[in-house]
């Protein structure tokens, strides 16, 4: 039985103050909410502020990015033993933003998994497609080779602690989102991908969530899909009360 994962991805919003009142606002409308986890993903300076306005509660924190040496001369960079020891319980990797606008690959993305899996810290890795992949019959290539390339080369014990998200990069922020199909064929090729690589109960316990467009009206239609274990939620995260619907899907 996998248990829902429904995480907010912030991106570059919301400082300290603001992730605050988003706290406020949001915990008691999930309060009842103990059907999935619930995670927020702010920016790494809000992390401390949203660590502060969940203690006692189920929410989690998580990151959105790291490096994956322990410390040493990397200017800008952060680690996952400091995300780890800031309060986090995850941390996204690999998102298409990342790789788009600052060069990651499927092998940072292999690297970084293993230093956040070494830290403690659950890892939430990124896959999907470009438009003009899918357009072009390509997108299980890409799918295939993002789990190879990014994942396979972690010990067993190692992927257990894996939650990969299904990003189809036309579908993020554009208001597109896959339809339950077409996103549950993509989450059924991600399972056979990880099965050859890690064999059958790997392929039955890894949750492998949905992300692009997820808002409140269309969330109901993605979960009814046995396939899709939980979203990874932008624009709409940012909002309490949506983000609450979506949780409650
Ligand atoms: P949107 O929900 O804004 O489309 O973003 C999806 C996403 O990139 C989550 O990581």
């Amino acid at each position: 039985m996998r248990v829902p994962l429904m995480a907010g991805n912030w991106k570059m919003f919301k400082t300290p103050a603001e992730t605050t009142v988003f706290c406020e606002r949001f915990l008691p409308l999930v309060a009842s909410a103990n059907h999935c986890e619930i995670l927020l993903c702010p920016p790494f300076v809000s992390i401390a502020a949203a660590v502060a306005a969940t203690q006692g509660s189920t929410v989690g924190v998580g990151a959105q990015n790291l490096h994956w040496q322990k410390e040493g001369a990397f200017t800008g960079e952060v680690s996952a033993p400091m995300i780890k020891a800031a309060g986090c319980r995850s941390v996204i990797i690999g998102h298409s933003e990342r790789r788009q606008y600052f060069g990651e690959t499927d092998t940072t993305v292999f690297k970084k998994t293993t230093a956040a899996i070494e830290a403690g810290l659950q890892p939430i890795v990124c896959v999907g497609e470009l438009l003009e992949e899918r357009e072009s019959n390509r997108t299980n290539d890409v799918l295939a080779r993002q789990v190879k390339d990014g994942l396979s080369g972690l010990r067993p014990d190692e992927f257990a602690k894996v939650v990969i998200a299904y990003e189809p990069v036309w579908a993020i922020g554009t208001g597109k989102t896959a339809t339950p199909d077409m996103a549950a064929d993509a989450h059924r090729f991600i399972r056979e991908q990880v099965r050859l690589a890690f064999g059958e109960d790997a392929a039955a316990a890894v949750r492998i969530l949905y992300g692009g467009s997820v808002k409140p009206d269309n969330v109901k239609g993605l979960m009814a899909q046995p396939e899709i274990d939980g979203a990874l939620v932008g624009g709409a995260s940012l909002k309490p009360e949506d983000f609450s619907l979506i949780v409650n899907f």
